[in-house]
């Protein structure tokens, strides 16, 4: 059993069985032998890709839609351009190169990274000076951070590590899902009795089937809030991308991934990725809340291709070999059709004011 596995034993044999939230939150973050505290899970020898790993133009095209609202909000002198967990720094690397278009957006910018992992903000750092960027500070949490001017807060695959509450529909009504102990000392999932199900179960799902699962990320939705609360105070925006769906709707959508591959929830905490599908619905309401004026639920496809992805291939394109050709046409092809991830990742965005339209949302 590995030391995280050891630790959520202990604490349940200690206190009972703790709840799917504050599994995924000791896997993921919670000591320094969590999964992404202690090495870089991403990319063909990591557990997982993600977008920006796949093609520059993803972040190329999320530079442009940062500069575009920048220059709506009358293009101040002095704005925080906020990422929430960066991975390797990939992404904010490609934004901060295709904002070159607007160099007063860059001498403007402070930015703030928000990422927990000691391991990823190494190579956050390693990545970014390369390019000889501007400085960049650090922070655990967004509420860490001392915004300077307007707001721009840009993240992918971010909210669905969030921890996410899972309650399930028993014979005596909703519980909750927890991880707890069996005979032999093994992690088990099992249900609890929770006073926390009739708040967060919507009322159009009360009447579930007998064996339903509802996810809600309170995590999730607090961050929303405080962003939405400091660009309606500051002005700004923010735009969002992850797999999920709207809501609200049934579904267990946890999964855990390990070497490209899916694993068992329980097997290997510490050591697997987990993850569940982001309610895009709630994520909009609890922007909202906090005051911002939000966008449609839109797709990656349909942002990206707005945006220009297929014309930025092209370009690229000009001067590749026959190799890179190909390589930037599939990249294209992942990221932006329906059997790859052009659907299942949504997008959606948030402005300070009406005012704004922000790039990359028009009808289709
Ligand atoms: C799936 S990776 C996505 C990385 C990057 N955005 C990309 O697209 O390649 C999740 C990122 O969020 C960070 N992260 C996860 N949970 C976090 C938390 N609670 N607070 C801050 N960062 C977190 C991870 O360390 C990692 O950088």
């Amino acid at each position: 059993m590995n030391t995280v596995a050891a630790h959520i034993r202990s604490i349940i044999e200690s206190d009972g069985p703790i709840s799917i939230a504050e599994f995924m939150r000791i896997a993921l973050t919670g000591r320094a032998d969590s999964y992404y505290m202690r090495s870089d899970p991403i990319g063909l020898y990591g557990d997982f890709i993600t977008a920006p790993e796949i093609s520059q133009v993803f972040g190329e095209c999320i530079g442009l839609w940062c500069v575009d609202v920048w220059s709506k909000l009358g293009s101040p002198a002095a704005f925080t351009l906020v990422e929430l967990g960066p991975g390797r720094g990939t992404l904010m690397r490609d934004v901060l190169r295709a904002a070159r278009v607007a160099p007063d957006f860059l001498t403007a910018a402070t930015i703030a990274l928000v990422e927990v992992s000691p391991a990823l903000r190494n190579l956050q750092a390693a990545l970014l000076r390369a390019d000889g960027l501007p400085t960049v500070r650090w922070y655990n949490g967004f509420q860490d951070i001392d915004v300077i001017g307007p707001l721009i807060v840009i993240a992918n695959e971010f909210f669905d590590a969030l921890p996410v509450a899972q309650f399930v529909k028993g014979h005596e009504g909703w519980t909750l899902r927890t991880v707890g102990l069996n005979d032999a000392g093994e992690l088990m999932l099992g249900t609890q009795p929770d006073a926390q199900a009739s708040v967060c179960v919507p009322v159009s799902l009360l009447d579930a089937p007998f064996g339903s699962t509802f996810e809600h990320s309170i995590e999730r939705e607090n961050v929303a809030r405080a962003i939405a609360r400091v660009i309606q105070n500051e002005g700004g925006g923010t735009l969002v991308f992850d797999y999920g769906f709207e809501g609200p709707a049934l579904g267990d959508t946890l999964q855990a991934v390990k070497g490209h591959r899916y694993a068992g929830i329980l097997m290997e905490p510490g050591m697997a990725d987990l993850t569940s599908h982001v309610d895009f619905t709630a994520l909009a309401e609890a922007f909202a809340g906090g005051g911002a004026c939000v966008s449609k639920i839109s797709t990656q496809a349909g942002f990206l291709t707005q945006m220009g992805a297929v014309e930025r291939t092209q370009i690229l394109k000009r001067l590749a070999s026959e190799q890179q050709k190909a390589q930037l046409e599939s990249a294209l092809k992942r990221l932006t059709s329906a059997d790859a991830m052009g659907t299942l990742f949504k997008v959606l965005c948030a402005v300070s004011s009406q005012a704004i339209q922000p790039a990359g949302f028009e009808a289709e």
